[in-house]
């Protein structure tokens, strides 16, 4: 059991590596280490000059990996937030130029199957879900005080949920009995508020990754670290992301557009200023893996990467 609970199986990595166009000697930053698939298969390439700077906000995929990597001296493994990746990049390159950062988003196989990070509604568990439970507070701990409308606000913004009003009055009223405190129960109190069901969707799905996302700051993260991972990649430097639902598609196909093209307000003018000239450019379309990848991962079914390079 444990070592079917301490497993993820990386996606696209065979995609991220040609992306990063990952090559000897390179310094690179995988940004969500997890359990340290694509970190595997850079260090494969990067030879004994090479290094990576692996980070997670989960201290239980920080040993996890000091236990697999524990004789690489090529990798450093951080125990950080990605959006903090604009200071540590500086402190540990010790001068090397950045030639590639990688973002696998989401949650990792293992924080998703222990039913004590309180992440899945298939299993009962404390109703947590943070990916760093060293600091902020459990979803549990915001249900609690939190109004109906911001409730409403988050499951609808975060999850999509068309039932967002109903399912937040009825956690209000239903922590008028008893706080709600397991996912057990959360997940009961959803498969009654949620009217319709979707093929082959838990009603509680949306209403879990609205409050993930929501008690993580997954979108706020995300905007950070891409603004980081631009100012720390050296010119000619690779940016690859692979996002797992629209809203954090959206964010990265946004990001990327707006720094490979020129600002509309300019682009008409007959000499386009230096400082208004695109600072990086897409690589390829974006990517989703393959049949053979899908029969073999069905997590990678709603993956979705997207390449750009750094400009000079
Ligand atoms: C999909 S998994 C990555 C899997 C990894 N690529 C592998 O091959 O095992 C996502 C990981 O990113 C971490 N993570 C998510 N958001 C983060 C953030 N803002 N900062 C640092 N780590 C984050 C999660 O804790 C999780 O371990």
């Amino acid at each position: 059991m444990i070592g079917l609970i301490d497993e993820h199986d990386a996606v696209l990595v065979d995609e991220v590596h040609a992306g990063l166009a990952v090559r000897a000697g390179g310094y690179y930053v995988d940004a969500t280490f997890g359990r340290g698939g694509h970190t595997a298969r850079i260090l494969k390439t990067v030879g004994g000059e090479g290094r990576v700077l692996a980070l997670d906000r989960d201290p239980q995929a920080i040993a996890a990996g000091r236990r697999r990597f524990a004789n690489d001296l090529r990798l450093t493994l951080q125990h950080a937030p990605f959006s903090d990746l604009a200071v540590l990049v500086p402190a540990h390159s010790q001068g090397r130029q950045c030639a590639g950062v990688l973002f696998d988003l989401g949650v990792s196989s293992p924080q998703l199957d222990a039913p004590e990070r309180g992440f899945s509604f298939r299993a009962d568990g404390p109703l947590d879900m943070r990916m760093d439970p060293t600091r902020g507070e459990p979803v549990a701990a915001w249900l609690a005080r939190a109004s109906v409308d911001e409730m409403r606000e988050v499951i609808a913004t975060l999850g999509e949920e068309r039932f967002a009003r109903r399912v937040a009055q009825a956690i209000a009223t239903a922590r008028e009995r008893t706080p709600i405190t397991r996912t057990a129960q959360l997940a009961q109190l959803l498969a009654r508020a949620v009217r319709t069901r979707e093929p082959g969707k838990n009603p509680a799905t949306r209403t879990f990754q609205a409050l993930r996302m929501f008690i993580n700051d997954e979108l706020g993260q995300l905007q950070a670290g891409l603004d980081a991972a631009f100012a720390v990649l050296a010119p000619g430097g690779r940016l690859a992301v692979i996002s797992f639902h629209s809203l954090e598609d959206r964010a990265v196909k946004q990001f990327m557009a707006r720094h490979s093209s020129v600002d509309p307000a300019l682009a008409r003018l007959p000499v386009i200023p230096a400082s208004a000239q695109p600072r990086m450019k897409l690589v390829g379309r974006k990517q989703r893996a393959t049949a053979q990848e899908l029969a073999r991962n069905p997590r990678a079914r709603s993956a979705l990467l997207r390449v750009a390079e750094k400009l000079a």
